[in-house]
Parts: structure tokens; C-alpha cells; sequence
């Protein structure tokens, strides 16, 4: 999604953008651009498509000496992405780059429009420098009109702006989208987020809701709430594999036992970034997320009443947020992010504080906006995913809930040193079963061949199988763009079996431990309407036309990470043999920090 980054300083500008805007790449971008602002000349360049568009663009410009300049991704929300679209926006003598949406962009551009302005873009964003340049018509003092005009913003936004008529100033503004301003020996920096700040800088201010003003080389250590930035910058490499999804598919197994380290022993469960009362008096839990997150939280509300006994509501946060929901001062709040920085999410957790809930973030992103608003954290551990396409990530979270489930239910009387020791050997088991092995990936490789064409898949489970076939679905059609649909097996009857022919392929989750005899049941009666099913179970199964066979499990959720990784695998294999690019998959972004 869309990513912003800004510099003032010494050093060759145009290098300190281009460098941040790539650290944001994986977000996921249909166009970007630069101005910068050096010996009173505003210079901008955008482009559509990737960073080295943009680069080729820019290549015979260097700026010297001081100066400042702004940078963005865009991913379009308002407009094609076209150049004229990119950002920054162009006004007169002044160019904004923005993340979020402002919602009120039509009344303010209609105003203008009647003034006289002329509009060259579709986005929402160009009414921002265009209503800053309008506020100037009646000051000398450029701090008063942007301020004036932020006061006429509605919506989210994170806002740089930079003006020939300040040229040594960086004006900002955030509400509800991240933003960071950092300073190093170079100068001072602005991102979306960390992660093109890593090595430049060494102290940060992760600006809060509401924050407007204006830096410029000296000002930054009049900001409170200043934190280091360690300086190490961690980079994800391809390690030889073809994509990044594929590589974080294979580092599974690992990621999940860093998410256990210190929380997950034969002792017991720890949970230590939580102080030890932090669940009394809790009775109900709510859980909100989005898409895959929503996903893992769905599988958690299986584990957290099977195990703690306690009462789960999932809601997908879009929806929470304006379904007016009853919600009881007993009742926990869960935020389930990797990025910590998604829209919806951020939004319903910070509706869910104000009606006073306790609220804890599962989250793979520290010191994300998700974190930092929550009571309490419990991170993932599951290192950068470059891949917009999620799958360590919902390894852990799914895994988290399940430490948590465990934690809860001794916490609650339920389980006992017996059923604690039991459920960790269960999870050391499931992290093993992660570990992708040759043959079945070479297995999912040929077997892929076979599913290009058809009208559609189902995925059917039941259980914690039913999410987890949802998020199979899920993964399939955001890379392979077939139409793909998960669904409770009960529920083929009332209704979707009604689609059931021969190219209508459906995978169907056959785990030995939990209801095996009634999804077979399930599975059979699409069998019988000619559907092609590709099995996945560790024994044969005589209805399937095809069969993916896990290793044979001594419990479910040992089968449930299994599968969980067939289903990754077959989606990648799918995807390749598409021709698409699975790392960066088409209309979808990595963090989606617009609602
Ligand atoms: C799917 C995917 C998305 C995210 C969703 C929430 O592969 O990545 O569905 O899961 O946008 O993002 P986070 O977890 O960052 O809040």
C-alpha cells in the first residue's frame, strides 16, 4: 500500500528517497514520485509502474547541497495510476505526498474549482496542496496555512508537504496513517514506516493522531516521546528461492519455534511481555482482524473455547467498526495484525478502548501503531514477510492463539500439568510437521498442472478446519486470480452443491482426528455430483481423483499445520504455472493502511 518518505539535509536527495521508497516496495505500489526542494528550485518526478521507471526518469538529476525532499508509492485508491495521479500532487509552488483518504475531497475540490483552481489529477490528495496554496492567498506565514488547512481535512491521513515559499521546512500532518520522523548524522528523515529509516537515523518519534507542524534540520529534538531505532538493518533475501512466498512458506517450521521460545515449555506456558493479572476478570473475548489475520483469529476461537473455555467472537474489524456492537466491560479485545498497521484493525481496536475493553495486539510488527494503541502485546516472531500473499505470519498467529488457548485454560482451572505437558509435545509436533519436504513439494508441483482451468475451486473443512480452508481459498485466488471459495463442509447442501460438476475442483481437508467420518460424508455427496476432488489426508481416501497425503499425525492440530502448508504450496505452484508474480500479486498491497 501506499508509502511515504521524506529527508532534509545534506546528502544527495534524490538517492535518499529512491533508497527509502525501495525499502517500501514489497508493500506493494502501481506508480511513484519524488520532489525535491534544493537552492530554491522545486523539482518533481513521477512515474507509473516500478521504482526503476522512476529511476530512468530521474537519472541525469543530482541536487547539492542543502536541501529537502518528499518521496511516495502510490497504490490507487482515487484514480488510475496514472502519472498524473502519482504523488506528489502539484500546485503552484508547493507538492504533497499523502497515505489514507481525505473523505471530504469532493466538497473541498468543488470550492476550489469555483475559485478558480484547476485540477490536473483524479485523487483525492491534490486537494490538499491545492486548499494549502488557496489558505496562502491570505498569509505570509506558510505554518498558519497549512495548519488552516489540515483543520478542513476529514478522514485518514498521513501528509508531507514542502512549498518553494518555506524551502527549508518539511510540513506534516497524521491522523490515523503511520508516520515517523527520525534524525541520524545525515539529517532528518520521515517514512511510513520503520523500515526505510533503519540505518539512517537512531532516534525516532512515531508521530500520534492529531500531530501537525513543520520540521526542518534543527527542530527534532524539540519533539517528545524520542526512542532509539536500532541500526541494524535486517534485509530479506530470496535465498535462492524463486519468490519470497515460497522461501517464507519454507521457514515455517523455524519462525514457529521462535514464536514458542521462552513461552512454551514442559513448566509450563509463559506469557512474559504480560503482566500476570492481565487476564482476571475477563469472561469473553472478541477477536478482530482482517482477511488472513481474520482468519487465524477464526481458528483461535476454536482453540480458546476447546481449551480455555472461554466464550470468542470473531468479527472482521470493517465490519466491527460501524456495526455499533455490544460490548461488556469483562470482555477482552484482540487485534490481530502482521503489520500492526491496517486501517480497519487499528480503527476497531481503537473503538474497542474507548468503550473501556481491555485490548491486547497479536502482532508481527513492534512498535506498530496496533502495538503501540494496545494494553498489551503478544508478537509473532515471524521475521519480515515480503510476500503480500501471508503465510508465516498466519503460522503464528495461529500459533499464538494457541499458546494463549493453553495459557488461558490453565489460567482458568481447566488444564492441568498433564494437559499442559500433552499440548506442548502437540505443538513441537505441529511446528515439525511444517518442514516442507521434497517430495511433497514436487508432488504439489506436478499436481498444479492439473488445476488451471476449470469454473472454480471450493475448499470445504469443518472445525478449525473450516478457517483453515478458507485461508487456503484465500491464498489461491490472490495469486493465481482464479476464482476460488472456502466453505463449512455441513454446509455444501444448503446450497453450494448446487455448483458441483466436473470442473468445479474442491479440496477437501480430511484430518483423521477431528470428524473425519462426517466430512467424508461431505466429501462423497460432492463425489456423487461429479465434482473433482483433490483429497488431503494421510490415508487414501476412495472418492478423491486426486490425493495429497500429509504425514500421518497424532493429533488434529498436528494435521492442521500440515495442511496448512499443502495449501500454501498448491497455491504458489498454481500461481507459477500461471505465469503471475507471486510476490507482488495484482490490486493487492501489503499493508492496507486505508480503510
Ligand atoms: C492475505 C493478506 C491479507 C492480510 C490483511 C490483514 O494474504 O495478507 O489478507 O492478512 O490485509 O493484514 P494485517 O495482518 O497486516 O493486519
Amino acid at each position: 500500500m501506499c508509502g511515504i518518505v521524506g529527508y532534509i539535509g545534506n546528502n544527495e536527495k534524490k538517492e535518499i528517497l529512491i533508497n527509502g521508497l525501495k525499502e517500501l516496495e514489497y508493500r506493494g505500489y502501481d506508480s511513484a514520485g519524488i520532489a525535491i526542494l534544493s537552492e530554491g528550485e522545486l523539482k518533481t518526478f513521477k512515474a507509473v509502474g516500478k521504482i526503476c521507471n522512476l529511476e530512468n526518469k530521474c537519472m541525469d538529476f543530482t541536487s547539492r547541497g542543502f536541501g529537502l525532499g518528499i518521496g511516495h508509492t502510490r497504490w490507487a485508491t482515487h484514480g488510475k495510476p496514472t502519472e498524473a495521479n502519482a504523488h506528489p500532487q502539484i500546485a503552484e509552488f508547493s507538492n504533497v505526498v499523502h497515505n489514507g483518504i481525505i473523505e471530504n475531497y469532493q466538497e473541498i475540490k468543488k470550492d476550489l474549482q469555483q475559485k478558480g483552481h484547476q485540477f490536473l489529477s483524479q485523487t483525492d490528495t491534490e486537494v490538499i496542496v491545492r486548499l494549502f496554496e488557496e489558505y496562502l492567498k491570505n498569509t505570509d506565514d506558510v505554518w498558519v496555512a497549512f495548519e488552516h488547512m489540515v483543520a478542513s481535512l476529514r478522514g485518514a491521513y498521513a501528509i508531507l508537504l514542502i512549498s518553494i515559499k518555506a524551502p527549508d521546512k518539511i510540513f506534516y500532518a497524521k491522523n490515523g496513517s503511520p508516520l515517523i520522523v527520525g534524525k541520524g548524522k545525515d539529517g532528518v528523515y520521515f517514512a511510513s514506516s520503520d523500515t526505510p529509516l533503519v540505518g539512517c537515523v537512531d532516534r525516532v518519534v512515531y508521530l500520534e493522531d492529531g500531530a501537525c507542524g513543520y520540521m526542518d534540520k534543527d527542530r527534532f529534538d524539540t519533539l517528545t516521546h524520542i526512542k532509539p531505532l536500532a541500526h541494524n538493518k535486517i534485509y530479506a533475501q530470496k535465498e535462492g528461492f524463486r519468490y519470497f512466498m515460497e522461501k517464507e512458506i519454507y521457514e515455517q517450521h523455524k519462525v514457529l519455534l521462535e514464536t514458542m521460545m521462552g513461552r512454551v515449555s514442559q513448566e509450563g506456558i509463559f506469557l512474559e511481555s504480560l503482566p500476570s493479572d492481565f487476564f482476571d476478570g475477563i469472561d469473553m473475548i472478541t477477536i478482530c482482524a482482517c482477511g488472513t489475520s481474520y482468519h487465524a483469529g477464526m481458528s483461535g476461537k476454536y482453540l480458546l473455547e476447546r481449551l480455555a473455555r472461554l466464550k470468542t467472537n470473531v468479527a472482521i474489524a470493517s465490519e466491527f467498526r460501524y456495526a455499533d456492537c455490544v460490548m461488556g466491560k469483562s470482555e477482552l479485545f484482540i487485534a490481530i495484525s502482521q503489520s500492526g498497521e491496517t486501517a480497519d484493525t487499528l480503527e476497531a481496536l481503537k473503538l474497542a478502548k474507548k468503550k473501556g475493553l481491555k485490548t491486547l495486539a497479536i502482532c508481527n510488527v513492534d512498535n506498530s501503531s496496533i502495538v503501540r494503541e494496545s494494553d498489551g502485546a503478544i508478537l509473532t516472531r515471524a521475521g519480515i514477510e515480503k510476500g503480500v500473499a501471508s503465510t508465516k505470519a498466519f503460522a503464528t498467529q495461529v500459533m499464538v492463539l494457541w499458546i494463549l488457548s493453553v495459557y488461558l485454560s490453565h489460567h482458568r482451572g481447566y488444564a492441568d500439568t498433564k494437559t499442559i505437558k500433552s499440548q506442548v509435545a502437540s505443538m513441537l509436533k505441529a511446528t515439525k510437521a511444517t518442514e516442507v519436504n521434497a517430495t511433497l513439494h514436487e508432488r504439489l508441483k506436478r499436481l498444479s498442472k492439473r488445476y488451471l482451468h476449470g469454473h472454480g475451486f471450493f475448499f470445504i473443512g469443518r472445525d478449525i478446519f473450516y478457517p483453515l480452508a478458507l485461508e487456503g481459498a484465500l491464498k489461491l485466488k490472490e495469486i493465481s486470480y482464479l476464482h476460488a471459495e472456502g466453505y463449512a463442509s455441513g454446509e455444501m447442501k444448503h446450497g453450494p452443491i448446487a455448483l458441483a460438476d466436473s470442473l468445479l475442483f474442491t479440496v477437501a481437508l480430511l484430518p483423521k482426528h477431528l470428524l473425519y467420518e462426517k466430512i467424508k460424508s461431505n466429501v462423497e455427496e460432492l463425489g456423487a455430483r461429479d465434482a473433482t476432488i483433490c483429497a488431503i489426508c494421510s490415508e487414501d481416501f476412495e472418492s478423491a481423483d486426486d490425493m495429497v497425503y500429509i504425514n500421518p499425525a497424532d493429533d488434529y492440530m498436528e494435521e492442521f499445520f500440515s495442511m496448512m502448508v499443502v495449501l500454501q504450496l498448491l497455491a504458489l505452484e498454481i500461481a507459477i504455472k500461471m505465469g503471475n508474480d507471486v510476490d507482488m500479486p495484482r490490486n493487492l498491497a501489503k499493508s492496507v493502511t486505508v480503510e
